[in-house]
């Protein structure tokens, strides 16, 4: 029998799990398994899911739902989603305390049951958390992701396509370095739309206005759904799990560690990365204008700062 990729989602009883499966099962990506440690809201998301099939016509599509970790041996890919989601207000650094606890715990279950798999991190704040899972794991870098590059590019696009007033599809636009509201970096000197650069479009004023709402994205939507986005997350989450699973090549803004790539070593921000089916197959640098290399370092020295906290909770 030919072999279907194994996607094992950790956190799965909660929003943005849910929203992966959700993404991951339209695109037929795979045998599905939800764990959470609410085993009846991994089930429960999963039965709502399997009764979209009649309808959706992925009949054949296996879903297990539980709370117990080692449902997850023998996966291809393992997403991580379990932590606790902003509160409004609450900073992604103010999760650290809780969430590295709960990542470093899950990250030692997926060494013991899925030592093979390519894990992409999804809980905040996210690139200390990939480093928390970098450390436990000890998987080679191309193995250990993390997403957040793709939902902070995609609400760049989104801005910049309003602004402009042109189909999202037609705009090409990046966010490297931290996925933090103070700290990302908006590629504004690539930023293309149908290969014309943005400010034939839009005003060097309309500009910012558009890197600063892209931003504070996050904290956008937490003021007005009153918890973490899960639909875009997911939807993010879900493309880095299709260009792994069929090998698509794909190039994506990533959290992986650097090592050397932009003159920096042992940090983890979001670079662009080609995913394939090893994983984070590898990093490319771009030429960033003076304000973006700035920006980059702090970024950098940010994250570095969070990782430090984060260490603390590695013992
Ligand atoms: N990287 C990104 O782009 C991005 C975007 C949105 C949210 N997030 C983050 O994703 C995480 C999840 O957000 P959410 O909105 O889905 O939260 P949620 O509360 O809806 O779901 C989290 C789930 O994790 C589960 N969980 C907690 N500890 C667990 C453990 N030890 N083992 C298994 N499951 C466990 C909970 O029971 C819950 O069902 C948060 O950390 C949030 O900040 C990241």
């Amino acid at each position: 029998m030919i072999k279907r990729p194994k996607i094992a989602i950790v956190g799965a009883g909660g929003n943005v799990g849910a929203a992966v499966a959700q993404w991951a099962v339209l695109k037929e990506l795979g045998d599905l398994v939800l764990i959470d440690i609410k085993a009846q809201a991994a089930e429960g998301r999963a039965l709502d899911l399997t009764q979209c099939g009649p309808w959706e016509g992925f009949n054949n599509t296996s879903f297990v739902a539980t709370d117990k970790p080692e449902a997850m041996a023998g996966a291809d890919v393992v997403v991580m989603t379990a932590g606790v989601p902003r509160k409004p207000g609450q900073s992604r650094e103010e999760l650290i305390g809780i969430n590295s606890g709960i990542v470093r715990d899950i990250c030692h279950n997926v060494k013991t049951h899925a030592p093979d798999a390519i894990l992409i991190v999804v809980s905040n704040p996210l690139d200390a958390m990939v480093f928390v899972a970098k450390q436990v794991t000890g998987f080679p870098r191309e193995r250990v992701i993390g997403s957040a590059g793709v939902l902070d590019s995609a609400r760049f696009r989104t801005y910049l396509a309003l602004a402009a007033g042109v189909s999202v599809e037609d705009v090409q636009a990046i966010v490297l370095g931290a996925h933090t509201d103070k700290d990302m970096v908006p590629i504004v000197s690539h930023a293309m739309i149908g290969n014309v650069p943005v400010s034939k479009f839009l005003s060097a004023e309309k500009i910012n206005e558009v890197v600063e709402n892209t931003k504070k994205g996050g904290a956008t939507l937490t003021a007005l759904i009153g918890t973490s986005a899960w639909l875009a997350p997911g939807a993010g989450t879900a493309l880095m799990v299709e260009a792994i699973v069929r090998n698509q090549q794909r190039v994506l803004p990533c959290s992986v560690e650097l090592r050397g790539e932009f003159g920096v070593k042992d940090a983890f921000v979001g670079v662009p990365v080609k995913l394939g089916a090893k994983g984070a197959e590898a990093v490319y640098e771009i030429e960033l204008s003076a304000s973006e290399k700035e920006a980059f370092a702090k970024s950098v020295a940010a994250n570095t700062e969070l990782m430090g906290i984060a260490k603390t909770f590695l013992k």
